[in-house]
């Protein structure tokens, strides 16, 4: 067998397509990188240190954000069992695995820990880490320098392994080059129905456990979209059925924000692979800090601990069984709906080029433009602070300053000002936005779409429906609502106070997606799911409700808003005040915890709010 070796590789002679098809081919590591990385990727007493010699969009491009040294060897040591055991990181990156695993087989009596890892990653930084992690001769055919999902089984590596450790790269479907995303979604994978939207760890997951023996275990360091993702469904059902035990359990600690990646962590221990398939599902916990998720691993090992095992999403994890229970039960009322049931959700427009096209006041002057050669947009839902945005409310917005216009092209040929505007957009950037190339002309980004309503798209208070009274559309930091025909005005009102009870605000916790910052993210079909109670209400009392829940809103008290949507939509539910208030704890608690360096949430509530009959 041929066999090519590295002491230290100090020039980077690699030339790699694969980099230069993730990473651009300009990229290639600066001697600062290179000697600061090595430095950092000497972990043999380190922590994981951020690469802050890279820049974060290059590390963002080829998802390198490695693993803290803590979590690696929490990690090894439960994945590894045996002195005989043959370990395979996919994405090895800062060889945080891979070191874990040669401390791990060390202790288990090995006398050559790096004959049985195996390896790969597409990144030239990674191998100049692994020439100082094993402070020796490696391999480079049982390490090898190229894309995971062009990697074969047999030649230089076994057929299966017993053990996977991975922190694979977390790029969304969006972000992998378009002809790779076909080749991947074309091919069979590991994990059947593996494909369509999925992000890049997913098509990992599935190969990797192509390549685990019967009976082998695998660690993954996965984001909480794996827990939540329609894409990730599959991957979910395989490993529940493919392992005689499964346990995904969500770090609240945020791991990699110093790293400058904001996903939520999942742990997820898959052991005992079985080709064929079986009955199980993934059970769900949680650990605060790494110390707990070590004692919860040693737990779950001798069956002192078991994970939820309900099917429950990570946000569920804050409600006790009885809140949950109530949940249920009113998600299992007759009047019970999702907001798809009533519309349809729709990303606002993508301009391009935002600063172009949707100007304040100040700037349409500079512009050589006036009002009249633009349309209102909503282009921040901080500026509709109610139940409806109104022309009032989009004026408001202008005067403080805000970006409210959205200049109107179609009549160009017969207005100079316009015409002379467009001739001030840069030539060369022209060509090279893509969003302008899909469009047949440039300049025109208004699909003339209007919506009935908005949504937001990111929010920390829960989301909440604004009826769009001025006719105007929105950019894409605001989800576009289009209500079904057979709904009607009392219907349309009644699900904007609707999605306001702590009934719905729960469902949209349990739905959306949670980020670094503390924020929820709902896409267009997330928030078509979230959850609502729609009982028979007298027009009137709908009406009243509407305006009462809107004024609240415009004065700042969400409080009183949620409150009088409970008041009239949950009245009777049968839920009584205590049980309605516990709900609403858990809501706050929810809340918190979503946030990176909350601190523990203290189950009393300052200002029960009673339940009206
Ligand atoms: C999230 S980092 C994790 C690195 C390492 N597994 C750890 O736990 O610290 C992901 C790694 O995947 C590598 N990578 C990205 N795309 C890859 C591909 N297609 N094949 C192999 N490695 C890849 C990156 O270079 C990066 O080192």
């Amino acid at each position: 067998m041929r066999r090519s070796w590295i002491q230290t590789i100090s020039g980077v002679s690699y030339v790699s397509n694969i980099l230069d098809r993730q990473l651009g081919a300009s990229y290639r590591p600066t001697a600062l990188d290179r000697g600061s990385e090595r430095r950092w990727g000497n972990r043999l007493a380190s922590l994981a240190m951020p690469q802050v010699s890279r820049g974060l969009a290059d590390r963002r491009k080829i998802g390198a954000f490695y693993t803290p040294v803590e979590l690696s060897q929490i990690l090894a040591d439960w994945a590894i069992r045996s002195v005989g055991d043959t370990v395979l990181e996919p994405s090895f990156g800062g060889c945080g695995f891979l070191e874990a695993a040669f401390n791990r087989l060390e202790m288990l009596g090995s006398s050559d820990p790096v004959a049985s890892i195996f390896g790969c990653d597409i990144d030239p930084v990674a191998f100049e880490h692994l020439s100082t992690v094993f402070s020796r001769p490696v391999d480079l055919d049982q390490f090898r320098q190229i894309d995971f999902l062009d990697c074969v089984a047999g030649a230089s590596w076994p057929d299966c392994f017993t053990t996977v450790l991975a922190n694979p790269p977390y790029i969304p479907h969006q972000r992998i080059d378009q002809q790779r995303r076909k080749e991947l979604s074309a091919r069979s994978w590991g994990i059947p129905d593996v494909g369509g939207r999925a992000s890049l760890w997913a098509y990992f997951l599935a190969h990797s456990v192509s390549l685990l023996e019967e009976g082998g275990r695998m660690a993954w360091v996965l984001p909480g979209a794996a827990l939540q993702a329609d894409y990730a469904a599959s991957c979910r059902d395989y490993l529940g059925r493919h392992f005689d035990r499964c346990a995904a359990i969500v770090v609240r600690e945020r791991l990699f924000l110093e790293e400058g990646a904001d996903e939520e962590t999942v742990i997820l221990l898959a052991d005992g692979h079985r080709r064929r398939a079986g009955v199980g599902v993934i059970e769900l916990g949680e650990a605060q800090t790494l110390a707990e998720l070590r004692a919860r691993i040693a737990d779950w090992s001798v069956g002192r601990w078991k994970g939820n095992t309900t099917g429950v999403c990570p946000a569920a994890l804050s409600l006790t069984s009885g809140e949950l229970a109530r949940f249920e039960a009113l998600a299992g009322d007759a009047s019970c709906r999702t907001v798809g049931d009533f519309a349809k959700v729709q990303i606002g427009i993508v301009t391009g080029a935002n600063p172009f096209f949707v100007l304040h006041r100040s700037s349409l002057d500079q512009a050589g433009l006036v009002e009249a050669d633009c349309s209102p947009i909503l282009s921040k839902y901080r500026q509709a602070p109610g139940l409806t945005f109104t022309v009032s409310d989009h004026a408001t917005a202008l005067e403080k300053g805000e970006r409210g216009w959205l200049i109107d092209t179609l009549e160009v040929g017969s207005n100079a000002r316009m015409a002379r505007y467009l001739a001030t957009f840069d030539a060369q950037r022209l060509t090279s936005i893509g969003t302008f190339r899909k469009r047949s002309i440039w300049h025109r980004p208004c699909d003339n779409k209007f919506p009935d309503a908005f949504l937001p798209v990111m929010h920390h208070d829960g989301p909440r429906l604004v009826l769009n009274m001025i006719g105007c559309n929105s950019t894409n930091t605001v989800h576009r609502v289009y209500f079904h025909s057979k709904a009607n005005a009392s219907d349309h009102k009644l699900l904007a106070i609707s999605l306001l009870t702590t009934f719905s605000q729960i469902s949209a916790e349990m739905v959306g997606r949670r980020y670094g910052s503390g924020v929820l993210k709902h896409e267009p079909r997330d928030a078509e799911r979230i959850q609502v109670l729609m009982p028979k209400l007298a027009h009137d009392a709908i009406e009243r409700g509407f305006d009462d829940i809107d004024r609240y809103l415009r004065d700042g008290d969400a409080a009183g808003a949620s409150a009088a949507a409970d008041a009239l939509v949950l009245g009777r539910s049968g839920l009584s005040a205590e049980q309605l208030n516990d709900l609403r704890l858990a809501l706050v608690t929810m809340r918190e915890r979503r946030r990176p360096d909350r601190k523990r949430v203290e189950r009393s509530n300052p200002n029960p709010l009673p339940i009206p009959r």
